[in-house]
């Protein structure tokens, strides 16, 4: 039976008693709304884990002002329902002073090229809020492992690099995207779509898979790879990207030609609803040789050039 705690010192209680009894702790945070792509995370943890904490908690830190904070989706007895059937022993759902006690002024924030790419510059401070909240909740839970999903790719990067600077001690585990049958990636911000735009934001996938298609066919030049997603997306006038880039799969590097593991990674606007979506691209064969990368950034906003008619 799952449990329902809202503060820090219940779920201390819990998980120490579940640690001292010999279980391994798996966490799996979230903010909420909870579909099969968080579901799918759960059931990770429970496989590997003995214990199974969730937390569900609309973190106001990394959105910007005047975002969508306020109109987030929020069900927590659907949540704690479907956290419970996908195998969570322990639903944490603090509130936001719970989380941010008044006076709190402390923030854990990764520099670099990791948040220096992709979303960062368009999120300014969205990352900064996203390794504050799960420092904090990594401190709370102590987990053993922490369960992230490659839908959010950077994201799942960046709480990596934070995880091993800090040196905590914990496995960082991702996991794959988990999609709708006709492709779209599960995001509790699909709800936001009317029924046109839903359909509308198939496009997003088929690109990056068409991408990824022709990058099985042996392209290997980064902006021919990005002309075919960027090509088949501006088909669809509903869907207006944000970005779509080419980068080096573990350091968000740049790249003129795919030689090594590489993320093709999107941000579009579909209505009000701001979506993400990636595909990584293993570098092996034929394409993993020659050519040289490093160079400019190469994006969608970049001269197009066709590789496919
Ligand atoms: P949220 O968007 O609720 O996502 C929680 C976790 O579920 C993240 O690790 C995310 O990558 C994963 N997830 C979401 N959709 C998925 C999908 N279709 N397939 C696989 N995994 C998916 O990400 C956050 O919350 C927050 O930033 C958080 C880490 C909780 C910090 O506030």
């Amino acid at each position: 039976m799952v449990e329902v705690v809202t503060t820090v010192a219940e779920v201390r209680e819990r998980v120490a008693k579940e640690r001292a009894a010999g279980h391994a702790i798996g966490f799996v945070p979230t903010m909420g709304a909870l579909h099969d792509g968080h579901l799918t995370l759960i059931r990770r943890a429970r496989e590997e884990c003995g214990y199974v904490v969730v937390s569900v908690f609309v973190n106001p830190t990394q959105f910007a002002p005047g975002t969508d904070c306020e109109r987030y989706p929020r069900d927590l007895a659907g949540d704690v329902e479907k956290a419970g059937k996908a195998g969570a022993d322990l639903v944490f759902a603090p509130s936001v002073e719970e989380m941010y006690p008044p006076g709190d002024s402390t923030f854990v924030e990764v520099t670099g090229q990791l948040v220096e790419c992709l979303c960062g510059p368009h999120r300014p401070g969205h990352f900064r809020g996203v390794t504050t909240v799960c420092a904090r909740l990594f401190n709370i839970v102590l987990p053993n492992k922490a369960f992230f999903g490659e839908k959010d790719y950077q994201q799942y990067l960046v709480i990596r690099r934070m995880a091993r600077d800090l040196r905590l001690p914990l496995e960082i585990v991702p996991v794959p995207t988990v999609r709708e049958p006709d492709g779209l990636a599960m995001s509790s911000r699909n709800a936001y779509l009317s029924p046109e735009e839903r359909k509308a934001a198939t496009v997003l996938s088929r690109g990056l898979f068409a991408t990824r298609d022709w990058f099985a066919s042996g392209e290997g030049d980064a902006s021919a790879l990005i002309a075919v997603a960027r090509e088949l997306i501006a088909t669809e006038p509903l869907v207006k990207l944000q970005y779509l880039e080419l980068r080096d799969a573990e350091t968000l590097e740049e790249l003129r030609r795919v030689k090594r593991r590489a993320v093709l990674a999107l941000a579009a606007f579909v209505g009000s609803a701001r979506l993400v979506d990636n595909v990584v691209m293993e570098a092996a064969g034929p394409v993993a040789l020659g050519g040289d990368d490093n160079g400019v950034i190469v994006s969608a906003f970049d001269t197009p050039s066709s590789p496919v008619s």
